[in-house]
């Protein structure tokens, strides 16, 4: 039976379909064709990845070096044990300040065409530096961290080997780092499988799920293709950060985002949550929105969303069968969520096929890491 003839049914209709239907046949269905299995990373041609170039990058993703107190290492807010991103509803921040947005998971992070919740940085390698010098990241000064390498022998036969440096160049130290991160990969979750040909890979509960995936629940008209996202932008009325009603430091934090975007005066003093996409594109249409994230590797990056305010996976389902949420941003809300009447059951199999797009947990000890010597004193 063909599967656009199935879509067009109700539930109750497919639950009878698919009874009549030969397993055989009913196993080696087609796929649904608004989703793929996840292919190889991209090797950008302007910084290809190489075995020597990752190696160097994940020495430098876990050294405190790129920082300014020395201490704020890209692996301090994306803890591998903890989904490679930070386990609270906002990130952990510079010493001094916390964060004011979820820490996103670095997994899979290599096949977006823009990266952070609002989607601000086109490049792993931007990406990179905008992290190791934000005021509430890494809060580092590029001269400085490019000295603190310099200082590292073996860091210098690295650059040197690698890129060819005299000495080393922080820009590449940019690039090492983004040829690790476009390591970090997965790409046979038993989702990929079963959409490769292996119809073992799913549980019945999780080939349900898969349908109400893209049938009722509609989570596929944004979570589709590869990554499980268009990449596009939506307020779905996420509540904002609790946070801000009674923490000073996440509400100086905030302050201090809003005044470095850029927003106006009349804007700095009213907003009370985070406009999101408006940040970029200054369009009071885009008040809340934010990137649709991938849905891989979600089973171990709770809380969700861009401020962490719903905890878990079953948080997330409940949220889209009311129809999403409500927060400061009512007119820019997307129509496209309305309230879904899942059952209990259906709820369980949605649950279990977003399951399915993880796979085992991508573990990883801290390399060890060189030290800094004095360079020689100059000859008199
Ligand atoms: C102080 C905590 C902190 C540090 C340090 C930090 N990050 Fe992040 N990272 C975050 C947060 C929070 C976000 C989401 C921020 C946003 O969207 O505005 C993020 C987002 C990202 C993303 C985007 C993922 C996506 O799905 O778009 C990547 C990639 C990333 N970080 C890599 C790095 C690298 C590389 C370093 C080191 C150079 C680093 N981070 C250092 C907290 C941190
Ligand atoms: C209108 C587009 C749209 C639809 C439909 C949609 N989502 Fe989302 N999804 C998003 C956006 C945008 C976000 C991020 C929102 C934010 O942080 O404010 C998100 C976030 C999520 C997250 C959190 C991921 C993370 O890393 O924090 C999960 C899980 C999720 N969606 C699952 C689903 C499921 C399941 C459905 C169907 C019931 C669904 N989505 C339907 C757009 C959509």
């Amino acid at each position: 039976m063909d599967m656009q003839f199935i879509k067009t049914l109700g539930s109750a209709a497919i639950a009878a379909a698919i009874m009549i239907l030969p397993t055989s046949s009913l196993a080696s269905g087609d796929r649904p064709a608004m989703l793929a299995p996840l292919g190889p990373p991209p090797s950008p041609v302007d910084n290809p990845t190489t075995p020597e170039k990752v190696e160097l990058g994940k020495m430098l993703f876990f050294d405190g070096r790129l920082s300014g107190n020395g201490a704020m290492s890209c692996a301090t807010c994306h803890l591998p044990d903890e989904g490679w991103d930070f386990p609270d509803k906002i990130s952990l921040g510079y010493p001094g300040t916390v964060h004011w947005r979820n820490s996103q998971t670095i997994i899979n992070s290599a096949y977006y065409k823009k990266l952070f919740w609002a989607g601000s940085s086109k490049s792993l390698e931007g990406q990179a530096r905008s992290a190791a010098r934000g005021g509430v990241a890494g809060n580092g000064e590029d001269d400085m961290m490019e000295a603190k390498l310099a200082f590292v022998p073996e860091y210098r036969k690295r650059f040197r080997d690698v890129f060819g440096d005299i000495w080393p160049n922080v820009r590449n130290a940019y690039r090492a780092i983004a040829a690790f991160e476009r390591t970090l990969v997965q790409t046979d979750t038993p989702f990929d499988n079963y959409m490769r040909g292996d119809d073992s890979a799913l549980t019945n509960a999780q080939k349900s799920g898969l349908q109400l995936f893209t049938g009722k629940a509609g989570c596929a008209v944004c979570h589709n293709g590869a990554l499980l996202s268009n990449e596009k932008y939506y307020n779905l009325g996420v509540p904002a950060y609790d946070g801000w009603n009674d923490d000073a430091l996440a509400q100086i934090t905030f302050r201090f985002e809003l005044y470095a975007k850029g927003v106006t005066e009349d804007k700095y003093r009213k907003l009370k949550d985070d406009p999101g996409l408006y940040f970029r594109t200054k369009q009071v249409a885009d008040y809340g929105k934010f990137r649709v994230p991938s849905l891989r590797y979600t089973k171990y990056t709770a809380p969700f969303m861009h401020n962490g305010m719903l905890a878990s996976l079953s948080d997330v389902v409940d949220f889209y069968d009311r129809g999403g949420g409500e927060n400061d941003f009512a007119e820019t809300k997307t129509n496209l969520l309305k309230p879904l009447g899942l059952n209990e059951a259906e709820k369980a199999d949605l649950i279990a096929f977003l399951e399915s797009l993880s796979g085992e947990r991508i573990v990883m000890d801290q390399p060890d890491l060189p030290s800094s010597e004095p360079l020689p004193a100059p000859n008199n």
